[in-house]
């Protein structure tokens, strides 16, 4: 059991990393991940180049004013910059919160080919013991629904996508980190915004109910969900606006108030989308949580792409990566727009929430 300061201070780094006009930068892609972004841009995926691109994005000059924390992997969180400094002291020293993923990846849920489950439950007291003394303050665990036709998801691979969350949430606190718990409902396929909806709704209240069950402190915890969207390829796409008022409405029906701060994650949207439907959910007001951002591709992708691991393209990369974190600060007040996006558009920062 926590006491009363523990929580407290649990609660006090979840507002910090939803603090106003900021969010989380997932920069915690598995080697995997990494190699396939890498592929993409034609760029070896060696520990060196790894550790490069990630010094690049950490290392961005007044990326501290929009940047509240990163998630890092396994393998930077004991990585240095090039002179020597940890990445852990150097996020620490400009007032940026090191988290850590903690899943392990998912494997075939009950022999299904398309149903995950996620892992890493086993051994995860453990591993948060050390993640803590290297310095995490948060983590991260990502649960994937997949919606396939009518059949899917089934019930059963919610629930136990939820109960893993909750047993995952419950051990962060214990371990003195707040959890990131990450429910994603995939927008892969063809399926509608409303039919988005049902199953965001049906995933968030599953999850809930076994945060409740294994009483998981929901004001030391940060959401991070999906934006309730159309498919990617769904032929009828959702507005901006319709998107926004969609996800508040199946939040208001399941999201209980002490949940500090929601965080969302990109998921395949491209850059501008992510950054305007957050814009449009932040114009709706009267939300009893922070709406923030965690995104991991909408992000980092123009970085990626000018970097293109060549030395002499840091300098432009950060530029990327700097315009994009500030967008979204923006769009954390609704006080982004499309002209922004425009090469001579500007991009001052005109206020904060
Ligand atoms: P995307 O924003 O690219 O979806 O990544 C966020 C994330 O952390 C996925 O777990």
């Amino acid at each position: 059991m926590l006491d009363q300061n523990q929580i407290n201070q649990l609660h006090e780094i979840a507002l910090a990393m939803v603090a106003p006009g900021k969010g989380i930068l997932a920069a915690d892609e598995s080697t995997g991940t990494i190699k396939k972004r890498f592929d993409a841009v034609g760029v070896e995926s060696t520990e060196e180049n790894r550790r490069a691109y990630r010094q690049m994005l950490f290392t961005t000059p007044g990326i501290e004013e929009f940047i509240s924390g990163v998630i890092l992997y396994d393998e930077t969180i004991r990585q240095t910059a090039s002179d020597g400094t940890s990445f852990v002291k150097f996020l620490q020293s400009k007032n940026i919160l090191p988290g850590i993923k903690v899943d392990t990846g998912t494997e075939d849920f009950n022999g299904s080919e398309v149903e995950k489950i996620t892992k890493g439950l086993e051994d995860l007291p453990q591993r948060l013991k050390e993640y803590y003394g290297l310095g995490a303050r948060f983590a991260k665990w990502r649960a994937v629904i997949t919606i396939k036709a009518e059949q899917l998801p089934t019930s059963e691979c919610i629930l136990e996508n939820a109960l893993r969350l909750a047993q995952y949430a419950k051990d962060c606190q214990q371990a003195g980190l707040v959890p990131i718990v990450e429910p994603e409902v995939l927008m892969d396929g063809n399926h509608t915004i409303e039919r988005c909806a049902v199953v965001t709704l049906e995933t968030l209240k599953q999850v809930f109910r076994q945060l409740k069950e294994k009483e998981v402190i929901l004001s030391a915890l940060i959401l991070k969900p999906n934006m309730v969207i159309s498919a990617k390829q769904c032929a009828n796409q959702a507005t901006f606006e319709e998107v926004a008022q969609w996800t508040l409405k199946i939040f208001n029906q399941v999201i209980p108030s002490e949940v500090p701060g929601i965080a969302f994650l990109s998921g395949g949207q491209s850059d501008a989308q992510a950054t305007e439907n957050l814009n449009e959910i932040n114009k709706i007001i009267g939300s009893p949580w922070r709406m923030s951002f965690s995104y991991g591709r909408a992000l980092q992708a123009p970085a990626l792409k000018v970097w293109s691991g060549q030395a002499e393209n840091f300098a432009a990369a950060q530029a990327a990566f700097y315009k994009r974190a500030k967008l979204n600060s923006l769009a954390r007040n609704g006080a982004y727009s499309q002209a922004m996006e425009t090469a001579g558009g500007s991009v001052e920062l005109i206020s904060q929430d």
